[in-house]
């Protein structure tokens, strides 16, 4: 039975969460490495439940760990839990393909970015039910770009103000998004990657500061400064 949160929703939200934090270093799979005393996977599942028009939050969990993922985010909210791959994408095609009958827009949203604001899920969300194939939220890039060649040397710079940093939630038209990933041969690391190849449309919204990604060490520490130093972080 697939547990379900606003039966008047019509949005699926997909949680990638099986992933192991190499990056992050020794401790465990990221989604449950902790800030405030609890797993990531428990913030970012806390801010997208508490968006009106989501229906179904499918979780895809490390290998093994779906039954304590299960009881870690019963209190938090009605949700599936299922197996996730050893690509995100394979963790996507496992979540997707669990999501009932009923929601027509459908986000994918990295358990690892935890801090993201809930006002974003519907930002997101409210494009796709405008029309909208696929929507990412972005920020611009702030760092000059430059290309490097393996051994060191610069190669030429590229024009900023053309790149968008690109982050999660990403929404999507519920066939667009299945079609896309029945479709897929090489894993991609973002969900719209695979869309984009299907010659559909992708549209960008505002992204937020605090959807970032939670990859390395510095990123955690950041985090549950955030948490703390930030009345309510993320939540507006
Ligand atoms: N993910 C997943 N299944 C995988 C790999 C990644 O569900 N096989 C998820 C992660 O749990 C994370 C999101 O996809 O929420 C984004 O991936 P990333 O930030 O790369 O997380 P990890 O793969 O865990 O980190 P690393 O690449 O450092 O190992
Ligand atoms: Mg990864």
């Amino acid at each position: 039975m697939t547990a379900q949160l606003n039966p008047r929703g019509d949005v699926a939200v997909l949680v990638p969460a099986a992933g192991a934090g190499v990056r992050l270093g020794p401790g465990g799979p990221k989604a449950l490495r902790r800030i405030g005393g609890e797993p990531l996977l428990v913030h970012a599942v806390r801010r997208i439940a508490a968006a009106p028009s989501v229906h179904t939050v499918v979780v895809a969990a490390p290998p093994g760990d779906e039954e304590a993922v299960r009881a870690l985010l019963r209190p938090v909210a009605a949700l599936t839990v299922v197996a996730g791959g050893t690509t995100r994408q394979e963790s996507v095609a496992a979540a997707l393909a669990a999501v009932p009958a009923g929601p027509e827009i459908v986000l994918v949203h990295d358990a690892a970015r935890a801090l993201t604001p809930t006002a974003l899920v519907e930002s997101v969300a409210g494009a796709v039910r405008g029309g909208e194939d696929a929507v990412v939220p972005v920020l611009p890039v702030v760092d000059t770009i430059k290309e490097v060649s393996a051994a060191g040397a610069v190669l030429g710079t590229v024009d900023r103000a053309a790149l968008r940093a690109v982050q999660t939630p990403q929404g999507f038209r519920r066939a667009v998004l299945a079609a896309a990933h029945a479709a897929a041969v090489d894993p991609l690391t973002d969900d719209a990657g695979l869309v984009e190849k299907q010659g559909v449309r992708v549209t960008c919204v505002p992204g937020s500061e605090y959807a970032m990604k939670i990859t390395r060490p510095f990123d955690l520490v950041l985090a549950e400064h955030l948490l703390t130093a930030v009345p309510l972080a993320g939540h507006h």
